[in-house]
């Protein structure tokens, strides 16, 4: 796992946009895995200023992590609404292009295979942007999730609802079922960038970092894939124990292993 820490959000998300970009300048055709929530919404506006100044995304294909069940497409808290407005209505990808779940699926298990068989049509998750919950989940895959699971229905905790009710009018209105890639879904993708920002992401950051794999934190599964960026801002790397290591490492970089130089994709982990 490679620990990359910024001063600021901004900087960090800065960053990891520079990283999806090399991304996408080497692989035009690239497949990108995208999450929602509070946390990529700086990534996601410097990836418009990229996109702005000349990066093209035209043959890019996105399949996003999750989907509240119940909510229709254009519902003002729906994943599809928000990725439209924070994100594809400002780049060029070809609107068939983008995929999230059906929040409004009738068959929900045959969706979910379905969402699987399209990400493999696509050739596979290139890169997966992940945030995570104060709880440790990814996507909405919450403590006690299989390690090995795929796309399907979960129910969210009490803490993620907590969490969420802020993108909401009233905190009752916040589903209590989602349909996420699984975690074996999200493993699979071939490069894995995580963000985390803010003090109240420290503890969890630490835990899934430097703690043991376990279904009780499903973020630190990551432990496991051979190709993971994790970039914080200062306040969520606070408390992790081999911040010193982490920062010595980054400084220390041969230049081309860098995200500023000539491969992202080499960066060890
Ligand atoms: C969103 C998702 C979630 C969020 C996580 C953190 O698609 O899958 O795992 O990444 O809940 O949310 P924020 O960024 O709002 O703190």
């Amino acid at each position: 796992m490679e620990i990359i820490t910024s001063p600021t959000a901004k900087e960090a998300s800065r960053l990891a946009a520079r990283y999806v970009a090399r991304l996408v300048q080497q692989k035009p055709h690239a497949v990108l895995g995208l999450a929602t929530g509070g946390t990529p919404v700086m990534l996601y506006q410097e990836l418009i200023t990229l996109h702005q100044e000349g990066l093209d995304f035209s043959q890019v294909t996105t399949f996003n992590l999750d989907e509240y069940i119940g909510l229709a497409p254009d519902h003002p808290c729906s994943y599809r609404r928000f990725m439209n407005e924070n994100l594809f209505d400002h780049l060029n990808i070809p609107a068939e292009c983008t995929h999230l779940p059906d929040g409004l699926a009738n068959d929900v298990e045959a969706h979910c295979q379905e969402y699987e068989d399209a990400i493999a049509a696509a050739g596979g998750l290139d890169v997966q942007i992940l945030g995570v919950g104060t709880d440790g989940h990814i996507g909405f895959n919450e403590p006690t999730s299989s390690l090995a699971s795929r796309t399907r229905i979960k129910t969210l905790t009490e803490q993620t609802r907590t969490d969420n009710a802020r993108f909401f009018e009233h905190p009752e209105q916040v589903p209590i079922h989602c349909v996420t890639m699984g975690i074996g879904t999200i493993m699979d993708s071939r490069r894995i960038i995580m963000l985390a920002f803010g003090k109240q992401k420290a503890e969890i950051v630490k835990a899934f970092v430097e703690g043991p794999v376990t279904a009780m934190v499903p973020a630190s599964v990551l432990q496991m894939h051979p190709h993971v960026t994790v970039f914080l801002d200062d306040a969520a790397a606070s408390l992790l124990s081999k911040r010193d290591y982490y920062d010595w490492v980054y400084r220390n970089k041969p230049q081309w292993q860098t995200i500023e130089g000539k491969s992202a994709s080499t960066a060890s982990s």
